[in-house]
């Protein structure tokens, strides 16, 4: 059955994968960056490999060796990583945004190192937004393509872990999104990792034990659940 972590259930698929975190430079030797590792990425190609797929994983930073039979294509930035997700998901019927993307970047890029007491040594970093790859994937996707998104979450006063992922799944326009509680796992009753994926149909799959390669096997029986729904 789809459960299976090694059926063969993306046989003759091809799936986009994005992992690890972008890097938004601000002179040619420093970065804005985020603690992203890119393991739950690393599974996720993993795992589909080993269940038949044909896996491209677009890599921001990451350092870890490429899965068997993946092909890795690494980017810095997030301008770098759209680009990448963007030509690769072109004949792709999953494409999964694992990766940690930068919201904003520095609005420049000094050409020469920063210097403490040059007359330009600066007490701000103006930003700008960057693209939104998600949004711009669920825009350009073609008929069938299944799009997935991730999603760490707390619960504030506006709503629980789960009201703010269904709100985010509904502006996202994604089909998938897989939910990280990270406010303490008072929501989903776990001390960590904890994962639900939900989906726009409605349904919903919480992970027994929050690990990688778990959260990675119910991505890819939810994918595979519905591609094979949309009789393809
Ligand atoms: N994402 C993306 N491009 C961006 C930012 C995020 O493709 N510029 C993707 C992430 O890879 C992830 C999903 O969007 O799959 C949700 O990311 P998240 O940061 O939770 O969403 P945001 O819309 O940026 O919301 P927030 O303001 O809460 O950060
Ligand atoms: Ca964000």
């Amino acid at each position: 059955g789809g459960a299976d972590a090694l059926a063969p259930d993306l046989a003759g698929r091809r799936v986009v994968i994005s992992a690890g975190g972008t890097r938004e430079p601000l002179d040619p030797v420093r970065y804005l960056g985020n603690r992203s590792s890119g393991k739950q990425g690393w599974a996720l190609a993993r795992v589909a490999a080993a269940r038949g797929a044909a896996v491209v994983l677009v890599a921001a930073n990451v350092e870890l060796p490429a899965p068997f039979g993946v092909r890795v294509v690494p980017v810095g930035t997030a301008e770098e990583l759209r680009s990448a997700v963007l030509t690769e998901a072109a004949d792709a019927d999953a494409v999964v945004m694992s990766a940690a993307v930068a919201d904003f970047r520095p609005a420049a890029v000094a050409a020469t190192k920063m210097k403490k007491g040059a007359a330009s040594e600066p007490n701000s970093i103006p930003l700008v937004r960057n693209p939104d790859v998600l949004a711009e994937l669920v825009t350009k996707r073609a008929p069938g393509q299944l799009v997935v998104g991730f999603a760490a979450e707390t619960g504030d006063d506006d709503g629980d872990v789960l009201a703010h992922a269904r709100a985010k799944l509904a502006r996202k326009g994604c089909d998938l999104l897989v939910v990280n509680d990270v406010s303490g796992g008072q929501v989903f009753g776990r001390p960590e990792n904890a994962a639900v994926v939900l989906a726009s149909d409605g349904g919903s799959t919480e992970v027994p034990r929050g690990t990688k390669d778990a959260v990675a096997a119910a991505i890819w029986t939810a994918v595979t659940t519905r591609l094979g729904d949309r009789g393809e």
